[in-house]
């Protein structure tokens, strides 16, 4: 889609960040789309030493706990697309994406799923978003790897067609 066409989108971006590459990624991708933007909390924050939030993360993953979730989001029902990013942990999304999938309602809502790492590539996460986004009953339109450059970004836009 052009990035004119963006404008008479609603959309909202939502992402989780720990250490700010998703957050910059979200940003970037709001510059070009519009609309509003959420970064989702976790109730319980991470440590802010690496080997006390890995540990936490080890954790969260092998347990396959649904970590609680701080974010609201005022009025979901008017966003025409929802995107989501996350930070590629393990070769999967962080588990407070699964927390998010709990916590809200995005039937019918066509979803675009953006992802970081350091160099894991998006479809690892795939089957697991995938999955998530199936089970409440939306739809993935998209979905792509933000390796921090914003020509990348602005083509992965371009490349996106709304008509489903
Ligand atoms: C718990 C944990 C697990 C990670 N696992 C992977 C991985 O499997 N593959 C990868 O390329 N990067 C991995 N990374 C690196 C992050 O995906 C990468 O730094 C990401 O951009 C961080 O995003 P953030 O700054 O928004 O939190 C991991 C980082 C953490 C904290």
């Amino acid at each position: 889609m052009a990035e004119n066409e963006w404008q008479d989108v609603k959309s909202l971006v939502l992402y989780f960040s720990l250490t700010g590459n998703t957050e910059h990624a979200a940003e970037q991708i709001q510059e070009i789309v519009g609309g509003d933007m959420q970064r989702i909390v976790p109730i319980n924050p991470y440590p802010d030493d690496f080997n006390d939030y890995m540990r936490v993360a080890k954790h969260e993953m092998e347990l396959q706990l649904f970590p609680p979730v701080a974010t609201t989001i005022p009025d979901l029902q008017k966003y025409d697309v929802i995107f989501i990013g996350y930070p590629t942990w393990w070769s999967e999304p962080p588990r407070i994406i699964d927390s998010v999938f709990d916590k809200f309602e995005f039937a019918g809502k066509k979803i675009i799923v953006f992802s970081t790492s350091s160099g894991t590539p998006f479809e690892a996460t795939q089957p697991h978003i995938k999955q998530l986004i199936e089970d409440d009953q939306a739809l993935m339109i998209a979905g792509f790897r933000c390796d921090g450059d914003s020509e990348n970004i602005k083509n992965q836009l371009a490349a996106v067609h709304l008509t489903y």
